[in-house]
């Protein structure tokens, strides 16, 4: 069934950015980069071992220089410079592909790869280069209490009201590139659907809550979301 939509919703997560060169959280190892999430990815991890997880994100903050925006960060771009209605880009990635493409209406849930979070005076901040040597706080000046500003397990995702209240007004949710393993984003689609959203997932291979979506689009970002892009701006329909 067609519908007039105005209000658009779209989550991303990692597959979005795979054809630009970035891992995948969950590869077929199960593994993020060759580590257990557990150990880079939680508040106690850091505390265990601060130099591995500050290596670990050093490392992903660097690889972003060698990558760029791929053919689905840049009609997801498009479609945001295009759209007259309300539109709210929230994406789990971590890196700035959305950012560097062009996307204005963009939210980073899980944080950013280029932003610090100053522990000692609770800054947030545009950041580049290493944190594994321990650099001063440019607003407080206290050396050595920079973490990553990452959202990790166990930790509330930014922004969840503005997120919630988007969810509750639109009227197509659509899911790019996400396995639908971690919660809450897992469970937009459900949200959406309660309040009376059309749901599209565009996914390599079906998610775990695929069940929950009205449509679902096997294959890659980079060939799907520029089709349905044109599809959305040319007839401005689901
Ligand atoms: N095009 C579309 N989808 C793809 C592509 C591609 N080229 N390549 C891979 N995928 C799909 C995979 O099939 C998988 O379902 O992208 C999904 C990626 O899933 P995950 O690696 O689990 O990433 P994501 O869902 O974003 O993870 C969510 O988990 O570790 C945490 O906080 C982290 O934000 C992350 C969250």
């Amino acid at each position: 069934m067609l519908q007039t939509i105005n209000n658009i919703v779209i989550l991303t997560g990692a597959g979005v950015s795979a054809e630009s060169g970035v891992a995948t959280f969950r590869g077929p190892d199960g593994l993020w980069e060759g580590h257990r999430v557990e150990d880079v990815a939680t508040p106690e991890a850091f505390v265990r071992d601060p130099a591995l997880v500050q290596k670990f994100y050093d490392e992903r903050r660097a690889k972003l220089k060698t990558v760029e925006p791929n053919a689905a960060h840049q009609a997801l771009a498009r479609l945001d410079r295009t759209w007259a209605g309300e539109l709210l880009l929230v994406t789990q990635n971590v890196d700035d592909l959305h950012d560097r493409a062009g996307s204005q209406r963009l939210l980073h849930m899980h944080g950013e790869l280029n932003s610090a979070w100053c522990r000692a005076c609770d800054a947030h901040f545009a950041f580049e280069g290493e944190m594994a040597s321990g650099p001063v706080c440019p607003h407080c000046h206290v050396p050595g209490c920079l973490r990553p500003d990452i959202v990790w397990f166990g930790e509330m995702p930014y922004q969840m009201e503005r997120i919630e209240a988007a969810l509750a007004r639109c009227d197509l949710f659509v899911s790019i590139g996400t396995s639908g393993a971690v919660y809450p984003a897992a469970g937009f689609v459900q949200t959406a659907r309660y309040h009376g959203a059309r749901t599209l997932e565009m996914n390599l291979d079906p998610s775990e809550g695929s069940f929950h979506f009205h449509e679902s689009r096997m294959g890659k970002a980079g060939e799907l979301v520029p089709d349905w892009v044109d599809q959305v701006l040319s007839h401005g329909l689901c």
